[in-house]
């Protein structure tokens, strides 16, 4: 079992410096500038915007871009964010205390006809920050009633197949019943591999279709989507799942 953390405050005098930079760098980088089709982006926002329930939500590995997934969401009363470092959900509280629209937010915005009080709904939400790994088993301490848990970008940090398969295993226990899992797991290229990432290409349908028969889920979405023009990713693997 991994360290359990709420974070109430943050002591940026004990920050990590590169860490620091690197949460301040991917949010300029990702869904910050203008809006970029066929990346399989579409698709995580409409799925979002079917599956996505109302009611308690827990994003996890955030980063930044919790208030971006947040603009297909309706009706969330409450938003749980986790992370494995506290730079992390310092760049992502900072965010939510501006009022900056970024871009790629204006460009969704107009895309889904959103209205911008939207974002300050969401801006405003009683809120929690949570440190703990989302790839081992989870803490007991976090709540066990959620209705939405989202995760994109994250179980795909995994580095075999059975660690995969097993992050569905953990999440379980912390939806409610009927509760839904949501999430996106970006696929390397060759390039980004060669360049000393892992290699997590071993991700398909079929790993997401084990984990739903294993864990008892409902396979509600499940695609595996071409990302056109990156030089770092060759496909999105996008699954909606609910808790049976
Ligand atoms: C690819 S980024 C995705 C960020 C964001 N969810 C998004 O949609 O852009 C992966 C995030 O997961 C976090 N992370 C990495 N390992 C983690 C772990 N074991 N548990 C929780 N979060 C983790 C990283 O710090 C990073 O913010």
């Amino acid at each position: 079992m991994t360290e359990f953390k709420e974070i109430i405050e943050f002591d940026v005098g004990t920050f990590d410096d590169s860490r620091n930079l690197y949460y301040t760098q991917y949010f300029n980088e990702y869904y910050y500038d203008a809006f970029r089709p066929n990346q399989g982006t579409e698709v995580v926002l409409d799925i979002l915007k079917r599956d996505g329930k109302s009611g308690k939500w827990l994003d996890l590995g955030a980063g930044p871009a919790t208030l971006f997934w947040s603009l297909m969401l309706r009706d969330i009363n409450e938003l749980h964010c986790n992370e494995l470092y506290i730079e992390g959900l310092k760049v992502l509280d900072d965010f939510l205390k501006g009022d900056s629209v970024p871009q790629c937010y204006k460009d969704v915005m107009n895309m889904y006809g959103i209205d911008s009080q939207h974002l300050v709904n969401m801006r405003t939400l009683p809120r929690k920050y949570y440190i703990f790994d989302a790839l081992t088993e989870w803490p007991s301490d976090l709540s066990h009633n959620y209705d939405l848990i989202t995760g994109f970008g994250v179980f795909g940090l995994t580095t075999n197949p059975e660690d995969y398969i097993r992050c569905f295993e953990y999440m379980r226990d912390f939806l409610k019943d009927d509760g839904h899992a949501i999430g996106a797991n970006w696929i390397r290229s060759q390039s980004f591999i060669d360049k000393g990432n892992t290699d997590n290409r071993f991700m398909n349908m079929d790993l997401i279709k084990r984990a739903a028969e294993r864990y008892d889920y409902q396979i509600l979405h499940l695609s595996e989507e071409r990302i056109e023009n990156d030089e770092n990713y060759d496909k999105v693997l996008v699954w909606s799942l609910c808790k049976l």
